[in-house]
């Protein structure tokens, strides 16, 4: 299928490539949007002579870092990240907040997030919301083992819970081998409130919504890149 946002995933993809400064520890994201900044990436490394290290969000990015020439790294190596480029499902006027997951890769991308002193996300347009869960659900990694009763107890959040299954037809299984329940919600009024109380349910892993770790948003759209910042 052809992605119509795709000439904008490049392009705010090329422009946060640009940021990366000789150095850097980059935290790469995962989805089509962070792989359009990878790319970009990628280029300025063997064209320019850029030197930085990145640490991937996921097996896919990390696999295509390493075919790109981009040097990676790891946690035992390197605590601290300098800036993360990352995409989102849904960014929250105003707030910032965000939903992340819908292509699984949301643990890793956390805890890339929470090491890093930036997170920028990059976008496009179609990601801005005025409510999060206006219309994606909230994706929550949970362990395989009890997973019923971990469903039932987010359902008891007011969430319709589903779930995730991969194109191939197969149970949709995520890097750290758990899995994915999207968690529908009528409304999410207060995502912070949500955050804590998912994260709250046993058997829990870790939940798609991004809190107050958003330092900055690269939208691109039709009339250009807009830079939001917290
Ligand atoms: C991956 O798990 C996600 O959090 C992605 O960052 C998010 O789904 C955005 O992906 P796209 O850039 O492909 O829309």
């Amino acid at each position: 299928m052809s992605d119509i946002a795709l000439p904008y995933k490049k392009e705010v993809g090329e422009i946060a490539a640009s940021l990366v400064q000789d150095g850097m520890i980059v935290g790469l994201g995962s989805g089509s949007t962070a792989t359009c900044f990878v790319e970009s990436l990628g280029r300025r490394v063997t064209q320019q002579g850029l030197r930085c290290i990145g640490i991937p969000t996921s097996v896919a990015t990390a696999k295509l870092a390493i075919s790109l020439g981009i040097e990676l790294t790891d946690f035992i190596h390197h605590s601290v990240i300098d800036v993360t480029f990352d995409g989102a499902d849904e960014i929250e006027e105003g707030s910032l907040n965000l939903i992340k997951g819908l292509g699984g890769a949301l643990l890793r991308e956390k805890i890339v997030a929470a090491a890093s002193k930036k997170l920028v996300i990059v976008a496009d347009e179609t990601k801005m919301v005025k409510q999060l869960g206006e219309h994606t659900p909230v994706p929550v990694e949970v362990t395989p083992f009890g997973w019923e009763s971990t469903a039932h107890q987010l359902s008891h959040l007011g969430a319709q819970v589903a779930q995730r299954w991969g194109n191939d037809g197969k149970l949709f299984i995520t890097d750290g081998g758990n899995i994915i329940l999207d968690c529908h919600f009528k409304e999410v009024k207060d995502a912070r409130k949500l955050e804590r109380d998912i994260g709250s349910v046993v058997g829990v892993v870790e939940s798609g919504l991004f809190i107050d770790r958003t330092a900055e948003v690269l939208i691109a759209g039709s009339h250009g890149i807009k830079r939001l910042e917290h």
